[in-house]
């Protein structure tokens, strides 16, 4: 699936604020040798990580080409990696596996996080963050546009593809020795004529413009912006407001 780094880039902002949330909750720690930043995507925060443990040898690991080329670009000094998380597996256990907005991507999340936290040292954290918003109008109006007859089966939008906190502390607590679950409703402030469809077009509405063409994703499209628009109403003085609910995961081997 590609990805677009320049629209990506077009909330900076509200987007890396959750990612800086989560670096400011990492409890201090013993020695940080060797840290990754599963889905690093254009690399900011796996600079601040950088910035953070200078003393330890901290890669940025995605599978975009076009998202490491910018994280390149941006800071060349910092170690790059292509891979899929799916496959990823360190050569030595790792003491931080900082992941953020991006293992939502990912499915089976009931083997994914049992083989994170075996990647890590004794001690070692696993440090997540991913959307949570998956029944907010932004979403759900995608899937109802998506079920019309005309894009029934075409589209391949998944409805929760992250559990409720109360399923990843389940899972994970008896693998770790500390875990923290926790959730944050980020009230964006945005700008412009059609915000929210702007932000979804970087994320969430890539499997619909990836799989839809011509006639058909024009259609959609225009369906999906209209409803978008009742949904996040622009206010007088030009803001529309996007709640945006997002899980939060911290667990210490
Ligand atoms: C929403 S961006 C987040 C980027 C960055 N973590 C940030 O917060 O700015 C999601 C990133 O996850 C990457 N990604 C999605 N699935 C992946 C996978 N299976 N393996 C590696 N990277 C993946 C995408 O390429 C994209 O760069």
């Amino acid at each position: 699936m590609t990805w677009n780094p320049d629209q990506y880039a077009k909330f900076a902002g509200p987007r890396l604020q959750p990612g800086l949330d989560l670096i400011n909750r990492l409890p201090p720690h013993g020695p940080i040798e060797a840290v990754v930043d599963l889905g690093c995507g254009t690399g900011e925060l796996t600079a601040l990580l950088a910035d953070r443990y200078p003393e330890a040898s901290v890669a940025g690991l995605d599978s975009s080409i076009s998202m490491l080329e910018k994280a390149r670009g941006q800071f060349p000094d910092r170690v790059w990696v292509e891979g899929d998380i799916a496959q990823w597996r360190p050569e030595r256990p790792v003491d931080l596996i900082y992941s953020n907005a991006a293992l939502q991507w990912l499915p089976d999340h009931d083997r994914l996080m049992p083989a994170l936290v075996d990647c890590l040292t004794k001690g070692g954290l696993l440090a997540v963050q991913m959307p949570r918003n998956f029944g907010a109008p932004s979403h759900s109006l995608m899937r109802d546009v998506a079920s019309q007859p005309r894009f029934a089966g075409r589209t391949n939008l998944r409805s929760e593809p992250v559990a409720d906190p109360g399923f990843y502390d389940a899972l994970l607590s008896p693998l770790v020795d500390q875990i923290e679950v926790w959730e944050i409703e980020y009230w964006h402030r945005l700008t412009g004529d059609e915000p929210v469809y702007e932000w979804v077009k970087a994320t969430g509405l890539r499997p619909v413009l990836e799989a839809l063409t011509g006639d058909d994703r024009e259609a959609f499209l225009s369906d999906y912006r209209e409803r978008l628009l009742k949904a996040y109403p622009k206010r007088a003085d030009g803001i529309t407001l996007f709640p945006f609910r997002r899980l939060f995961l911290l667990a210490k081997r």
